[in-house]
């Protein structure tokens, strides 16, 4: 029997750096990554269940539909949480952020999951237990729960939340290459890694409301473990600069690639230029953290 529906926006996540500190005796990596919402969503409805079935639609005909997909588990660990093992739901996404492009997509839709499963059975569960919940299903999830802006620390489960960065256009493109959050882990060297993001810099940089200050400081520690170098990055980050970006960025694991800007005008140039060569190439405007 259906009951009701809910309808979330699942937001795209930025990294406005990221660095790796650690690595962790769970195989796991301690992270230090100031983290972006932005307003690039995929929809996500889901409609209560009186059985326990969990099913799913979407608009991209290659994303599983079982218990693969982190929506099906992020369902199914939100009734197991709640206690309501003989409820399930249906799930629709219309995806619109690009798949394994390091803009948290999946982690987002999961969180979007557990944010309507918890409005539709009356809130049982608290902001830090939804976050907590989330992080037992993926590293990014925490943060997507809320978003906003934020320091994410740890495996990315420990979140501060900091000021909202000022007014700005991120201009997004994705390279046809996917890349592997797991391979690009294994292939860091910690040893290696000469450069840090200034962290605190940029913490600054927010609470000053200096857009320049923060993104002279855009730095991703992953940029330099590529495999194979693509030129695909560095061609996006030169044309987002030379199309007036106060810096540009590749985004957690790749391989999507933003730059910010502080004129809608040269956003929009920049976004047409890019849609000449890449088929997924977005303008978006920072997203507030949600209330919850
Ligand atoms: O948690 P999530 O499923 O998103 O992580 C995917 C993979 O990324 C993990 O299996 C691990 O290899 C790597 N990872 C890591 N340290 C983190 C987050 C992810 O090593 N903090």
């Amino acid at each position: 029997m259906r009951i009701s529906t809910v309808t979330e926006k699942a937001y795209a996540k930025l990294n406005i750096s990221l660095d790796v500190t650690a690595r962790r005796p769970d195989g796991y990596h301690d992270m230090r990554m100031v983290m972006q919402t932005v307003s690039l969503c995929d929809d996500i409805s889901v409609t209560l269940r009186s059985d326990s079935s969990v099913s799913v639609g979407t608009n991209l005909h290659y994303l599983p539909r079982d218990d693969r997909n982190i929506a099906v588990k992020a369902a199914k660990a939100f009734f197991a949480k709640a206690g309501m093992t003989n409820h399930g739901a249906d799930i629709g996404i219309v995806k619109r952020i690009p798949v394994c492009a390091g803009m948290g997509g999946g982690s987002s839709d999961g969180a979007a999951v557990l944010r309507a499963l918890n409005s539709l059975t009356g809130n049982p569960l608290t902001l830090r237990e939804l976050e907590d919940l989330g992080g037992s299903l993926g590293s990014d999830i925490p943060f997507c729960i809320a978003g906003g802006t934020a320091l994410a620390e740890g495996r990315g489960e420990i979140l501060t939340q900091l000021p909202q960065i000022p007014d700005c256009f991120f201009v997004i493109a994705k390279p046809r290459f996917s890349v592997s959050t797991p391979e690009l882990f294994s292939r860091l060297d910690l040893c290696s890694i000469k450069y840090h993001p200034d962290t605190q810099g940029i913490i600054n940089s927010l609470k000053s409301r200096d857009l320049k200050g923060i993104c002279l400081r855009l730095y991703n520690v992953f940029e330099n473990v590529l495999p194979a170098k693509p030129d695909d990055i560095p061609s996006i980050k030169n044309t987002l600069l030379d199309f007036g970006a106060l810096g540009a960025l590749m985004t957690g694991t790749g391989s999507a690639v933003f730059g910010i800007f502080d004129s809608e005008d040269k956003a929009i140039a920049a976004r047409s230029y890019l849609a000449l060569q890449y088929s997924d190439v977005f303008l978006a405007k920072p997203q507030n953290r949600l209330e919850i």
